[in-house]
């Protein structure tokens, strides 16, 4: 006996104001959608349905990574009809767990909760008091507090509307029974939709007690209609992570200025200040400082590193005690040993450097590998592009590089090589020896100055 969850999906989101389907916005860089996914997937043995419709292409074209039945909804007709949708993946000895797409944030705690509470009678809902019900489909309940039937707010009267108990639309029921009802919906209410809540008042027919649970959060249940909520949700989701990184054992400055858009791993004592960055896979060993402004995506950032302020790092390794910044950015495909220092408006691509290296100021480096001990001047620009192909440039160890000097690949400066200020480095430099390419320096005597024709 497992679980099957239908995510429904279907619906248009006109109030997004949108050419993507409302499913597609995202949350932390997640398709609301893959969100729901994720958090159906928690749950032990359990199999997914997405009723999808409106900007259906779209939808399978972004998602279809996910394992999931696609079931088509061609016309939106009512939670009902969209669930009936999904009957022909759903087995009788189930348990089906509705969920919709556009509702992100649900714990995966709740869900099972959910499913655990409906084994007991083959039905439950998720429910919640609200201050302000308004647009909800309303839960109403016998003298005994029995769950009796739900009420959309368009066919509610006043009374029904004071009611402030109301339907999440996340349930949790026997696929028996579900199939069942499902077939015995009508479409007479007020907006001549095929409602899955009347599911509720078949099942009291059918002496099925209905359990209900409440979730810890509101933002558990909250969905998405138009980009305030979206961007409300985002904020729920990122203080959610930025509790669960300083109960980790790491330091936000701000716990309101971090984004983690992607997967963060972390150690210990670290320490990150404000309006930093995460996106994709991180991680960050113990002892990582982290200085304001800075964006780290898809990198694995060593122990003791020190990241100062406004640096953008891609797609690379940082070794250990390893200094970056401020203002530095690092490439894709770059890997940076051990307590090598890269210092401001340095760019850095798909490059290595080894331990104890120095690259402090104003330079390029691309394609390169760089030895052990090696000190990089002052506006050094590796020449790694004719305008067609790429090449490297090796260095050495403990070479010694002038400011202002082109390395013009494909090129090798052997161990212990000094290249003087201002060379155009065009042919391999050798070990040990100074290579200059330079004009000879003179002074004119008796030169003046123009001055200005009166
Ligand atoms: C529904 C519930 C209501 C509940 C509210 C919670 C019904 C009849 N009403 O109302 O009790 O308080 O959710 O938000 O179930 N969808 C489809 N196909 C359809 C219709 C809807 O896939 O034909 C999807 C939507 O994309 C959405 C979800 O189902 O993700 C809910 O639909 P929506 O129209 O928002 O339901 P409400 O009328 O708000
Ligand atoms: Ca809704």
């Amino acid at each position: 006996m497992g679980t099957t969850a239908i995510i429904l999906a279907a619906g248009k989101g006109t109030r997004m104001r949108s050419v993507l389907p409302k499913v597609l916005h995202k949350v932390a860089h997640m398709p609301l959608l893959e969100h729901v996914y994720h958090t159906a997937k928690t749950i032990p043995d359990c199999k997914v349905g997405i009723v999808y419709g409106h900007g259906g292409e779209l939808v399978l074209e972004e998602l279809n990574h996910l394992k999931a039945e696609w079931l088509e909804q061609r016309e939106q007709l009512g939670t009902g009809h969209a669930v009936k949708q999904a009957l022909p993946v759903v087995s009788e000895n189930d348990t089906v767990l509705i969920l919709y797409g556009d509702v992100p944030l649900t714990l995966s705690s709740t869900l099972n909760d959910l499913v655990t509470a409906s084994q007991e009678t083959g039905f439950s809902l998720l429910t919640v008091t609200l201050e302000n019900p308004a647009g909800y489909g309303r839960i109403v309940r016998n003298s005994e507090h029995f769950i009796e039937r739900i009420v959309e707010e368009k066919d509610a009267d006043d009374a029904i509307k004071s009611i402030s108990e109301v339907n999440t639309g996340m349930m949790a029921v026997s696929g028996k029974h579900l199939n069942k009802w499902l077939g015995q919906l009508s479409n007479d209410n007020a907006q001549g939709e095929y409602y899955l809540t009347d599911i509720v008042e078949m099942a009291v027919t059918d002496n099925i007690e209905i359990k209900s649970i409440q979730p810890e959060n509101e933002y558990e249940v909250l969905g998405v209609n138009n980009r305030l909520q979206l961007a409300e949700l985002e904020r729920f989701y990122q203080l959610k992570h930025a509790d669960e990184l300083m109960t980790a054992g790491v330091t936000l400055k701000d716990p309101a200025r971090i984004d983690v858009r992607g997967d963060l791993e972390v150690g210990q004592d670290i320490i990150v200040d404000v309006n930093v960055i995460f996106e994709g896979n991180v991680s960050l060993s113990d002892k990582v400082k982290i200085g304001p402004n800075t964006v780290i995506r898809n990198s694995q950032i060593g122990e003791n590193v020190e990241i100062l302020a406004n640096c953008v790092i891609e797609d690379a390794v940082i070794g250990k005690g390893t200094k970056i910044g401020p203002f530095a950015r690092i490439r894709p495909g770059t890997k940076l040993a051990e307590n090598v220092h890269v210092g401001n408006f340095v760019e850095i691509k798909n490059s290595n450097v080894a331990n104890g290296s120095k690259v402090n100021h104003l330079t390029y480096i691309g394609d390169t590998d760089i030895g052990k001990d090696v000190n990089i001047g002052a506006g050094t620009i590796t020449c790694n592009y004719d305008g067609a192909n790429k090449f490297r440039t090796v260095i050495g160890d403990n070479v010694f590089i002038g400011s202002d000097t082109q390395l013009v690949a494909p090129i090798e400066i052997a161990d212990g090589a000094t290249i003087a200020a201002g060379t155009t480095v065009t042919k391999n430099a050798p070990a040990g020896q100074l290579t200059l390419s330079r004009t000879k320096q003179v002074s004119i005597s008796g030169w003046k100055r123009p001055v200005k024709n009166k």
